[in-house]
């Protein structure tokens, strides 16, 4: 066990890390990322050559059926973080730190321990602004890898008043990109992007040495990222202007997911209609 990596340079498929990801986006190789919340799906993402797997706090709706991410527990996201990493092999896998379990430094060391111990997890993210610089500060400090979520940041609907873009005005995208740097700055490994403009999404990317992947942030980012019910359709209801089905022409989830691992890879996903 001690030596799984060292061996692992001599198998087809060695595990996705974050040198890995750093290669990537130095190479201009886009990175496929998606959700997945158990085994089954997990292998599926795997098979299809999906770099990149996060648990994401969406679970508490496309899961648990609420309206917002915002009734997710901690326990809830390392359940289902513990199933993925039973059914994948290759993926780099991330865990979201759930509402409220980052508020201060020590809350959020201890809850990223349990994301990494528990369940497995090799990254934590965090939906992050200029507030959480010294959270992230100190989970870096401490070694612990962290992305940090900015632009639509999900569990604040409440306060932001709907699931809305962010970064329209000028004031907001510079903010968003002195955000993005401080971050960077503080220790963070990652960027994920949610629903801004592409030229905002384009400017932060350049502005960030660390990989950027984005949601509804146009197609010069590093990576992309979908909930993995949106790809195969499974979703019922509205859908954000960013979502693709690519279960559209196949016959199964294992071709529609190796679609979508094509079309990021050909810049083919997203087209200009997914984009702000
Ligand atoms: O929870 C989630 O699935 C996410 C993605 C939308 C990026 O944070």
């Amino acid at each position: 066990m001690v030596y799984k990596q060292l061996e692992e340079r001599h198998v087809s498929r060695p595990s996705i890390n974050l040198t890995t990801l750093a290669k990537m986006k130095a190479s201009g190789e886009k990175i496929a990322t998606i959700t997945a919340y158990d085994a089954s799906f997990a292998k599926l993402v795997d098979d299809a050559g999906i770099e990149m797997v996060l648990v994401g706090d969406s679970l508490g709706m496309v899961i648990q059926g609420h309206d917002t991410t915002v009734p997710v527990t901690l326990n809830d996201i390392i359940y289902h973080c513990k199933a993925v990493a039973k059914g994948m092999y290759r993926p780099f896998l991330m865990a979201d730190m759930p509402f409220m379990s980052y508020t201060s430094r020590e809350q959020a060391l201890d809850n990223a321990v349990r994301l990494m111990q528990e369940g497995g997890a090799k990254i934590v993210k965090l939906e992050a602004g200029a507030k959480q610089i010294g959270i992230v500060e100190f989970l870096a400090g401490h070694d612990i890898p962290v992305c940090a979520h900015l632009g639509l940041r999900p569990q604040s609907v409440h306060k932001v008043g709907g699931f809305r873009i962010q970064g329209r005005e000028q004031s907001a995208a510079d903010q968003m990109i002195a955000d993005a740097r401080a971050l960077e700055a503080a220790g963070a490994d990652m960027v994920l992007l949610e629903q801004i403009p592409s030229a905002l999404g384009k400017a932060i990317t350049q502005a960030v040495h660390v990989p950027v992947i984005g949601i509804g942030a146009g197609p010069d980012v590093d990576g992309q990222i979908l909930v993995l019910y949106d790809v195969l359709d499974i979703t019922p209801g509205h859908k954000p202007r960013f979502v693709r089905n690519f279960m559209t022409g196949v016959d199964s989830p294992l071709q529609a997911l190796k679609k979508y691992v094509a079309a990021v890879k050909d810049g083919s996903y997203p087209a200009p209609e997914h984009c702000y």
